[in-house]
């Protein structure tokens, strides 16, 4: 039987392990019929990987923080897959003592780091990318509600989240031409390995998690979920928009 993604290869960005919401948008992506490949960041992450993914053709190695580390892995993914419909970016950093504190206490430093992997990475990724996707494609990134309100630690990591959603929408509006939509998930927050980077994240977790509607955190496979809809083709009309999934916390 034909399904939602039958014939569609969907790169994803950004499993470190199981519970990393890439996971959940991968397996979601599977389950409806996508051709899956991956990147990861490093020879650690790609051990990790190859646990859940025993197929090492399908793991690529891609560091966001050097365009030739993904120029190159945009280069092996054309010669072994072809062309491909959709990049699924679950990808964001910052060192850990800016998730701490009073952002004035940023440093120089920390504040272009979280912007450079968190923010900036979506464009570089579209821009090697594009010569690869076909014509309609789709780009999901993940973003999260610090983005608009001052989360306790959040901090720098917010202001790159603010910047990614503004990426979302020029980048939706220049790959038009290209026939790529771009749009993000604001995921509700979720125990992964980039949440317990932040001080008290076990504070950020349970407050997030009280104020779903119904008193549970989202998962990744619900994140996944939204992210199968927004490489489908049932999202064409959906460009540029930042999509909440997180059980309603952004609203109570
Ligand atoms: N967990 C949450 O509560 C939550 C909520 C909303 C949005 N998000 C966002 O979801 C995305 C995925 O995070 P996650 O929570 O699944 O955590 P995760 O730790 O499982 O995933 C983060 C990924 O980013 C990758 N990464 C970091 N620096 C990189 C680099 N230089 N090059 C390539 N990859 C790099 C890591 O290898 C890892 O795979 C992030 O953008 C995160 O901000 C998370």
């Amino acid at each position: 039987m034909e399904k939602l993604l039958s014939g569609k290869k969907i790169l994803i960005m950004g499993v470190a392990n199981k519970r990393s919401i890439a996971w959940g948008c991968a397996q979601s992506m599977l389950d409806n019929g996508a051709e899956l490949i991956f990147t990861y960041q490093n020879e650690r992450l790609k051990k990790s990987l190859l646990r859940l993914i025993p197929d090492e053709q399908r793991l690529i190695e891609c560091d966001v923080a050097s365009d030739s580390s993904i120029e190159n892995a945009f280069n092996i993914i054309d010669q072994r897959f072809g062309k491909i419909d959709g990049i699924v970016h679950a990808i964001a950093y910052a060192n850990k003592e800016e998730l701490a504190g009073d952002i004035m206490n940023s440093s120089r430093e920390g504040y272009a780091l979280a912007q450079d992997i968190s923010a900036f990475s979506l464009i570089a990724v579209a821009k090697y990318g594009v010569a690869i996707l076909n014509n309609p494609a789709s780009i999901v990134t993940l973003t999260y509600f610090g983005s608009e309100r001052a989360i306790p630690n959040y901090n720098v990591m917010g202001v790159a989240k603010a910047a990614l959603e503004a990426n979302v929408r020029y980048l939706a509006r220049d790959m038009a031409k290209y026939g790529v939509r771009v749009n993000a998930i604001s995921a509700g927050a979720i125990k992964t390995l980039a949440v317990t980077g932040v001080k008290d994240h076990g504070d950020l977790l349970r407050l997030s998690e009280e104020r779903t509607v119904d008193g549970k955190s989202v998962t990744t496979s619900e994140v996944g979920g939204a992210a199968t809809f927004l490489v489908s083709d049932l999202a064409t009309g959906v460009v540029g928009d930042t999509i909440y999934v997180d059980k309603g916390v952004h609203l109570i």
